[in-house]
């Protein structure tokens, strides 16, 4: 008889035959951060994550730095009086957002650090792009990311990504960014981003839920996966460093067909939806937080992410502290 079984026998076997890990050096965490001094706000639907001002967005890289979580992804929280229906505060040098990654980089060169390229946090509208007559403009929109992707080079962002989802993004800015000498400044492409009900708590976090509408005619239909390998070849053709699926838990297939397909680092954003969904089981105790965290993220990887952005990535870091396998 053939017997599998013999290569599940001890916890030795095991992780001698184990096939994917999750390393703290594949995490990405995800950061909100806010305006003035020593601010603190738990967003309720993500308990554990906070908007933070920017000093105490340093002193939270710090302590990350020292887990070995290295890579960050940074979000503006924009308060309703600053937003605009063309998003001017976005490429504001003196901006908090701005600001925080000048500080970020200054004082840990040494982290990698991601940056939002999108109007929706500093839009009127709650809108990815320019809103007129009720229609998302996606060309008209271009100049505006342009100029937010060139403030946060400059600011020092390593790796910006344009998480708008809509047409030509990728080109447009990687033309931009080299026109300004900024050749070393990385694109990781929202690829296939869904139009997904799991958002939900993030734009609780940034109060940037749309005003009107959804999302539906630049996010994908969640019931297409041939249309995520078009925005693939486009955005590999396109210059593209990185190609993201989001969310990750519920698009796995996706994850998969893209690692398949391209020789480039497929990224997986484990959205808020998902995080609060386990949190809120693990509160009740119907489920354990630690194993089911450590599965979601271990599944993710398997369908072939190489990077997962996450809310439990600071978590998972201590965590890893304490493990041997
Ligand atoms: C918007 C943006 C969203 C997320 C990241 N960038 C939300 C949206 O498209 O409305 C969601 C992240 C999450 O849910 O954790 N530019």
């Amino acid at each position: 008889m053939r017997r599998p079984r013999r290569n599940r026998k001890s916890e030795a076997i095991r992780s001698l035959v184990r096939e994917h890990r999750v390393n703290v050096s594949d995490l990405v965490f995800p950061l909100f951060v806010t305006d003035g001094q020593n601010i603190r706000h738990e967003v309720s639907s993500m308990p554990g994550v906070f908007r933070l001002s920017k000093d105490l967005i340093l002193k939270e890289i710090e302590s990350c730095l020292i887990l070995g979580l290295k890579t960050f992804i940074l979000f503006p929280h924009v308060s309703e009086s600053q937003k605009d229906s063309l998003a001017t505060e976005s490429y504001n040098p003196n901006s908090t957002y701005i600001q925080s990654i000048r500080a970020i980089k200054s004082a840990y060169p040494e982290c990698c650090l991601i940056t939002d390229v999108a109007m929706d946090p500093y839009s009127s509208d709650g809108h990815d792009g320019i809103v007129q007559d009720g229609e998302i403009l996606n060309d008209e929109t271009l100049e505006v990311l342009s100029k937010m992707a060139i403030a946060q080079a400059v600011a020092g962002a390593d790796i910006i990504g344009p998480s708008d989802m809509m047409d030509g993004r990728v080109g447009y800015l990687r033309d931009s960014l080299d026109q300004h000498g900024f050749e070393r400044v990385s694109i990781m492409s929202y690829t296939a981003k869904y139009a997904s009900a799991f958002y939900g708590p993030f734009r609780d976090a940034l109060e940037s839920a749309p005003k009107s509408g959804d999302k539906k005619t630049y996010q994908m239909d969640p019931a297409n996966s041939t249309e995520a390998l078009l925005e693939g070849e486009l955005d590999f053709a396109e210059g593209a460093d990185m190609l993201m699926v989001k969310p990750a838990g519920a698009y796995l297939d996706i994850i998969k067909m893209l690692y398949d397909e391209f020789e480039l680092p497929i990224v997986a954003y484990q959205v808020s939806g998902e995080y609060a969904m386990i949190k809120a089981a693990a509160s009740k105790g119907w489920l354990d937080n630690d194993k089911v965290r450590d599965e979601s993220l271990l599944a993710i990887k398997r369908a072939g992410a190489k990077i997962i952005i996450t809310y439990f990535a600071k978590e998972f870091a201590e965590n890893q502290k304490f493990r041997v396998s």
